[in-house]
């Protein structure tokens, strides 16, 4: 499955949502590789300390994508895609590939004003491919007093993309964590609760993969107790 972290926006947490779902996959038993589209190429730098066995493969170019990413699609359970920012064209080839997309919105009325002119080229890819890939909305960065407001959830609407439960706050440790090559839950007890939400966010995106996950190591534990 080819999941591509998507907002033409830059700063609006992408590649932390990107590093932590690769983290958090690879965590469950999943092979995951990590696909850098942006071309600064932090993310691959940090999946590296944070979680090396992810796979960090970088993907800079259009061409490099559409070319790519089916391949790698094949061979891991998972491809987590970082998208770039402002780069259409790379954009655009992610969404033409990928089977599922999130798209950060930091919370606040300005951002998602911007969110139609954000979210142009997924709406281009969803035409184009017969309303995929299916895409959600994950409300980042918000404010301790913050109330999602009316308008947001009409913003979301008006686009007909779902708005995630589960938003992820405001919060210093998210910031810290890329310098200290860690994901939040490797950071203590200060990191506790960004784990609690962060995670809370993966499995409300993808609910059928924490069953799925469950029932393998019981049946593989089950068979090699009768064989002995
Ligand atoms: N929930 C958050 N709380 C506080 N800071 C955050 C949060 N998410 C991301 N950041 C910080 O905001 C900046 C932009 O986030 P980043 O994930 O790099 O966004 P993008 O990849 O969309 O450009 C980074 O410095 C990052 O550490
Ligand atoms: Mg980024």
């Amino acid at each position: 499955m080819i999941i591509a972290i998507v907002n033409s926006k830059g700063g609006v947490g992408k590649s932390t949502i990107a590093v932590h779902l690769a983290g958090h996959l690879s965590e469950q038993g999943y092979s995951v590789t990590l696909a850098d589209c942006d071309a600064q190429g932090s993310s691959s730098e940090w999946i590296a300390e944070a979680a090396p066995k992810v796979k960090a493969v970088r993907l800079t170019s259009r061409d490099d994508i559409l070319n790519n990413l089916p391949t790698l699609g094949s061979e891991a359970d998972f491809v987590v895609a970082d998208g770039p920012g402002s780069d259409a064209d790379t954009s655009r080839a992610l969404l033409l590939r990928a089977d599922f997309a999130v798209v950060p919105c930091k919370a606040s009325m300005l951002e998602v004003r911007a969110l139609a002119q954000a979210t142009e080229v997924l709406r281009q890819s969803q035409s184009i491919r017969d309303g995929h890939p299916k895409a959600v909305i994950a409300l980042s960065m918000v404010g301790k007093n913050y109330r999602l407001t009316r308008d947001m959830k009409e913003a979301a609407a008006a686009l007909d993309l779902p708005l995630a439960k589960t938003a992820i706050s405001l919060r210093q440790i998210y910031a810290d964590a890329p310098g200290q090559g860690a994901l939040v839950w490797g950071l203590g007890a200060r990191g506790r609760e960004a784990a609690d939400e962060i995670r809370s966010l993966f499995r409300e995106l993808l609910p059928e993969r924490k069953a799925k996950k469950r029932k393998t190591p019981k049946g593989r534990g089950r068979l090699a107790k009768r064989k002995r």
